[in-house]
């Protein structure tokens, strides 16, 4: 029985926010020191070239990254990247603090190994964050900063709240990602409307002097015709592709009294879901635009479908909840033994290998 499968029934008796930020407290404290980040890097990195990524112009060492929400505010980044994540995706990152929906507000469905939260973007604030940034510098794997607006926000507030934030990150990240689909945070407008979208990407690309990355995160709930909409948009304005797909506020399937709760479901039963708008994503751009997949993925097989869906970087957050400090490496070892057992060389080699 491997450790955390002896220390999670523990963790699981505390309300998941709390575990969540114990969690967390005993990342930090191990990050902090040189000699405690090596003992994690020598137990759970896994090296290998053929997991290596080349993409927005720099090397992911393996594909397996975590998702937002996890690290909202910047302060277990150089912990993950230990624990053997190829990449880290900080946020969703606000302009100004904002204390979010009040507690409880995250639940596990044990039974059905998903999560419901409902956090409408608590967090620290850019501020905090780029002290962050500067104080304990980016760790030595690609990061991503994953941008939102205030809850309280109007339409026109927003593009400049978007504007803020990456203003003030511009220098730590090696990608941006716009959160349009957080289902969570009040509905004051339509986040997705083309109008909307062309009014951010506007804003952002007049201040990307340095043509950092910009990637828009969807949902997995949009009809096909609006997500086809959006990648119109992308295109248009050669945004650099997509993250897909944030959690669903669909409810069927399930088995765990938590279901009742409102938000935003994550893990397994939303597998199947992102992976499908991956594939619809990744053929109706021929491969061309880079996505990043994520929705269930807590496992080899359930990184690799998604890569051959047509994801070049896949993300999880549940799956680590579940699974545990050992989560990239077990998933990172089994992807190389896939990779081989179906004569690929290089993840790169089966990017897109089940479309048509
Ligand atoms: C507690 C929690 C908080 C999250 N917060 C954010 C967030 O701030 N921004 C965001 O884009 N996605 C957020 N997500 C969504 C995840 O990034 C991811 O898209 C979703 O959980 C599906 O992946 P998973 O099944 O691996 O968890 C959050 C998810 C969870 C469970």
């Amino acid at each position: 029985m491997s450790l955390y499968a002896s220390v999670r029934p523990l963790a699981f008796t505390l309300p998941a926010e709390t575990a969540h930020e114990l969690g967390k407290r005993v990342l930090r404290a191990t990050q902090a020191t040189r000699p405690t980040r090596e003992a994690l890097e020598y137990a759970y990195r896994y090296d290998h070239e053929a997991l290596e990524v080349d993409l927005f112009d720099t090397t992911f060492p393996n594909p397996v990254g975590v998702a937002a929400g996890f690290d909202k505010n910047a302060e277990v980044t150089h912990a993950l990247a230990a624990l053997g994540f190829g990449f880290v995706e900080v946020g969703t990152v606000t302009p100004y603090p904002q204390p979010g929906n009040d507690r409880p507000r995250l639940f596990r469905l044990r039974e059905d190994e998903a999560m419901v939260n409902r956090m409408g973007f608590n967090g620290h604030g850019a501020d905090r964050v780029r002290q962050r940034f500067e104080a304990d510098g980016v760790p030595d794997v690609p990061v991503g900063v994953n941008v939102g607006k205030m809850n309280t926000s109007s339409e026109r507030e927003a593009i400049e709240d978007y504007r803020r934030v990456f203003d003030r990150l511009y220098p730590y990240p090696d990608y941006f990602v716009v959160n349009v689909s957080c289902p969570n945070t009040p509905d004051e407008f339509d986040e997705q409307s083309p109008e909307h979208l062309r009014a951010i990407f506007e804003t952002l690309e007049g201040e990307n002097d340095e043509d950092k990355p910009i990637l828009v995160k969807i949902g997995p709930d949009s009809p096909e015709e609006s997500v086809l909409d959006l990648v119109d948009i992308v295109e248009e304005f050669d945004l650099d592709g997509i993250v897909a797909t944030n959690t669903t506020t669909a409810r069927e399937g399930l088995e765990s009294a938590n279901q009742q709760e409102w938000g935003g479901l994550s893990g397994k039963p939303l597998t199947e879901r992102s992976t499908s708008v991956i594939r619809t994503l990744a053929e109706y751009t021929d491969g061309e635009l880079p996505i990043i997949g994520v929705g269930g993925v807590d496992s080899a097989e359930s990184a690799y479908a998604k890569i051959r869906a047509g994801a070049s970087l896949v993300q999880l957050y549940t799956g680590f909840v579940y699974n545990g400090p050992t989560t990239a490496r077990e998933i990172n070892r089994g992807l190389v033994e896939l990779l081989y057992q179906d004569g690929f060389s290089s993840i790169e080699e089966a990017v897109g290998a089940d479309l048509e």
